[in-house]
């Protein structure tokens, strides 16, 4: 059976004290060993190592927002793969639509970060997912195959099942409207075979697979039932610890 995995995408949010006392709070409501389960803060650059230093010794695990996929150089601005590693992430969100959107990334550039991350042992979280037009116009599956096509140009099999993707439609993101267990699932179906086809059945199988986009406590008791939903990327709810515990508490027990 594959795993269960939530992450939390903290986004441009917490200053320090903030972060801190946030983590603090998950750690403490999240203090059971995870059995076949993953939990994973991707907090602000900034916090990285505060927040490493809460979650020591705990199931918790870090993860970071972006990368560069250069390993060092005059890249004002830009943080590595090696320094996130360094800083103790042991994932990378990849892709986000937010950084398709406002910082240009392009499928060449999200494929040349999950390059880097993998070459310095992170995670790479890859978000693929369609516009509210797109969809509107037919063109999801097309879309998430171009993302998932492109992200993973060149990628071995013997790397790809150390990538976990994201299934997030644009139009779900922070608008309160999360896919139907029936939309996502469709999707979800959808990149398997895709998988299916460019790797092999294995890796279809076992390949993570994340919805994100308006999860909630209400919503993911119903996503997280679906065949192919294998846990959940979460923004706005993953910032309070009782929400963000309620979702990992329903992901865990859709388990049993
Ligand atoms: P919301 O959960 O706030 O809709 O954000 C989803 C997201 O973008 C996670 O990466």
């Amino acid at each position: 059976m594959r795993m269960k995995l939530i992450a939390g995408n903290w986004k441009m949010y917490k200053n320090s004290q903030e972060a801190k006392e946030l983590v603090q709070g998950l750690k403490d409501c999240l203090s059971k060993p995870l059995e076949n389960a993953c939990v994973v803060v991707c907090p602000p650059f900034t916090v990285l190592k505060e927040v490493c230093q809460v979650i020591d010794g705990s199931s918790i695990k870090l993860g970071a927002q972006n990368l560069y996929w250069e390993k060092e150089g005059p890249f004002t601005g830009e943080v590595s793969a090696g320094m996130l590693k360094n800083a103790g992430c042991a994932f990378v969100i990849i892709g986000h639509s937010e950084r398709r959107k406002y910082f240009g990334e392009t499928n060449e550039s999200v494929n040349k970060k999950i390059k880097a991350a993998l070459e310095n042992d992170l995670t790479p979280i890859v978000c693929v997912g369609e516009t509210l037009q797109q969809r509107q116009n037919n063109q999801t599956l097309r879309v998430v195959e171009d993302h998932v096509e492109g992200a993973l140009q060149g990628i071995a099999s013997s790397d790809i099942l150390k990538i976990v993707i994201a299934y997030e439609p644009v139009w779900a993101i922070g608008t309160g409207v999360n896919a139907t267990p029936k939309q996502a699932q469709e999707v979800h179906k959808y990149i398997r075979s895709l998988l299916g086809n460019m790797y092999s059945q294995e890796v279809s199988k076992n390949l993570l697979i994340l919805y994100g986009g308006s999860v909630k406590p209400d919503n993911i008791g119903d996503l997280i039932k679906e065949e192919d939903i294998d846990g959940a990327l979460v923004g706005g709810a993953s910032l309070k610890v009782d929400s963000f515990t309620q979702i990992v508490d329903k992901s865990i027990k859709a388990n049993v």
